[in-house]
């Protein structure tokens, strides 16, 4: 006889993210473990992706911001990052259709410099297919970098004020978010980090602040939506303060 408690669905609690952002970390240790060449774990970080959005559109998550490619993962065999390029263009000629019905909204964090101009077209092309979803916002940082994106947003501000545009004296918190990638984004909620590493590495550095961190030892192709629904609960759970006193009995 099955399990009663199996058979009933998941509960989501009733505090959810409106932003969750994710490390998506460990596809080369999967690999390794399995004697596999690291490739093949990024291969299959592929459907960790792809389960991973659709349960967030199912609990209607506002936005998935998805850590893809760093500024520094550049410093990685020549090889590797071809079969980076490979998959990110088969990602978004692949995926389209599924995104389109779920009605998934894609846009793009990062510098566009090394990016060779074939997976830049198919990154495009999805981005203006999927423009006007009005489900889960699926935001992918490629070749992100928290500091690098700190430096354009202050050279974007520099040349306002170069132009007389902008008053250094009106320099507030807002006009650097709104000189950011994120612009018009909420700040996430929950940063998930898989693979076990207790560090950021120059992930939304401005934008974290006051996120809840969650990290599993799970590598990223491991990564199950039972891992995602885990996370949700212990979010549930904490007590945001962001400074302030708790609000007591
Ligand atoms: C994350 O997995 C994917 C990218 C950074 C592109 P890794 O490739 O970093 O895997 P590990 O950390 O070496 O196991
Ligand atoms: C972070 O993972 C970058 C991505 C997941 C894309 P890394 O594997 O590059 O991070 P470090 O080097 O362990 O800090
Ligand atoms: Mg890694």
């Amino acid at each position: 006889m099955p399990d009663p408690l199996e058979t009933i669905p998941w509960q989501p609690p009733s505090v959810l993210p409106r932003h969750i952002a994710v490390i998506m970390d460990g596809n080369g240790r999967w690999a390794q473990k399995q004697d596999r060449p690291r490739i093949e774990g990024h291969r299959h970080g592929v459907a960790s992706v792809r389960r991973t959005v659709e349960e967030c559109v199912r609990l209607n998550i506002a936005q998935l911001t998805l850590y893809c490619l760093s500024s520094e993962n550049w410093k990685r065999p020549q090889l590797e990052l071809d079969f980076l390029m490979h998959l990110l263009e088969q990602y978004m000629i692949e995926e389209r259709s599924l995104l389109m019905q779920q009605g998934v909204r894609v846009s793009v964090i990062g510098r566009r410099d090394g990016i060779p101009d074939s997976v830049m077209g198919e990154i495009e092309t999805t981005i203006e297919m999927t423009s006007r979803n009005d489900r889960t916002r699926l935001c992918l940082a490629i070749n992100y970098g928290g500091r690098s994106e700190l430096v354009d947003a202050v050279r974007t501000i520099a040349r306002q004020v170069r132009d007389n545009r902008l008053d250094p004296d009106s320099i507030d918190e807002q006009v650097i978010a709104q000189s950011l990638y994120t612009a018009n984004m909420p700040d996430p909620d929950l940063l998930i980090r898989t693979a076990g590493e207790m560090r950021i590495s120059n992930f939304l550095l401005w934008q974290i602040s006051y996120a809840e961190l969650w990290v599993t030892e799970k590598t990223w192709p491991e990564f199950e939506v039972s891992d995602l629904q885990a996370a949700l609960v212990e979010y549930a759970k904490r007590e945001r303060r962001f400074g302030g006193l708790s609000e007591g009995p």
